[in-house]
């Protein structure tokens, strides 16, 4: 009788461990609603979460919202239908999110926002953001052009996405510190979207209408940097030198028009967010305190180092 007792709590003992190595081996499910695939920096952040997903044996359910909101809203519903254990959101703009994001905490599922920030009435409908200081890569811009331009000149700003918080942000920290020094005038802001493509185009409307008067265009991105160097050099001007360039995001990209001459400096924005993310979400399933947001530190580059540092960068 007694063995037949030892042998059951034996079976019962082996089943329980077997149930916590199942439950401790089962496979995250996660939902990642992307913005688009507007920028070099934009595609790096993509390629970081979907290999660290791979590394990681993580089960991604990856939505490229195509620059919608409404998109990102639906794939939310959509993640939340099959039951993911966790959201991550890069979201396109600061505001709207409420409504789905209630969604999502009835649900019972945690979200994470990556590389943007939201306004929300409640807080606690997102567990944190992983995001960079945008205020503070706006007045590290501001700090070199003063600087660059002597204390004395004029600038363009070619703005992000409309209603973004790195675009609201890389706007208000550039314009409060270039405020510090007077004989600077922003001549005009314009939205570029974060593209090349746009960014061209506002410079060539620029160019037209101030011409020579420009002393440094300053890009929100470094895509729209890009495209304002084409522009400038089709104006029959000298980037870099005639007209001085900075962008935010220190792409390879950017880094190699620093290399030429044709741009000036770059304040990074790290996009390698996915090993981060993944790790902040394993600890926010196991109930763990999450600081609400979690900065990403970032430096200035100017063209002088550009040679000796683009063969460690890494996107
Ligand atoms: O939110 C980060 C910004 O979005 C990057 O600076 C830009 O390149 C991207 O499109």
């Amino acid at each position: 009788m007694r063995k037949l007792w030892i042998f059951a709590l034996l079976v019962s003992l082996v089943a329980a461990f077997a149930g916590m190595a199942a439950a401790a081996e089962k496979t995250l499910v996660v939902g990642f609603s992307q913005i688009g695939a507007e920028s070099g920096w934009r595609t790096a952040e993509t390629d970081s979460v979907i290999s660290a997903a791979k590394e990681l044996g993580i089960d991604l359910k990856f939505s490229d919202a195509q620059q919608k909101q409404e998109n990102q809203i639906k794939a939310i519903r959509s993640f939340i239908a099959q039951g993911v254990d966790g959201i991550l959101l890069a979201p396109v703009v600061e505001t709207g999110w409420e409504p789905v994001l209630t969604e999502a905490q009835n649900a019972k599922i945690p979200v994470i926002l990556l590389d943007r920030g939201i306004t929300v009435n409640d807080d606690s409908l997102y567990v944190c953001k992983i995001t960079s200081d945008f205020v503070f890569e706006g007045r590290e811009a501001a700090k070199w052009v003063a600087k660059e331009l002597g204390g004395k000149g004029s600038v363009v700003q070619l703005q992000g996405t409309p209603g973004a918080s790195a675009a609201t942000e890389r706007q208000k920290g550039f314009e409060e510190e270039i405020a510090k020094t007077p004989d600077i005038k922003i001549l005009e802001s314009q939205t570029g979207d974060f593209t090349m493509e746009l960014g061209k185009q506002v410079m060539e409307a620029f160019l037209k209408k101030y011409g020579k008067d420009i002393n440094a265009v300053y890009a929100h991105n470094d895509d729209m940097g890009l495209g304002a160097i084409q522009a400038i050099k089709e104006a029959g001007l000298k980037p870099g030198e005639d007209i001085k360039i900075i962008t935010v995001d220190a792409t390879k990209a950017a880094f190699e028009a620093m290399v030429a001459g044709e741009m000036n400096a770059v304040v990074e924005c790290n996009p390698l967010l996915g090993p981060l993310a993944y790790e902040t979400l394993k600890k926010a399933i196991a109930g763990e305190k999450i600081d609400k947001w979690i900065v990403q530190k970032d430096e200035l580059f100017t063209k002088d180092q550009a040679a000796s540092v683009i063969g460690s960068r890494k996107y």
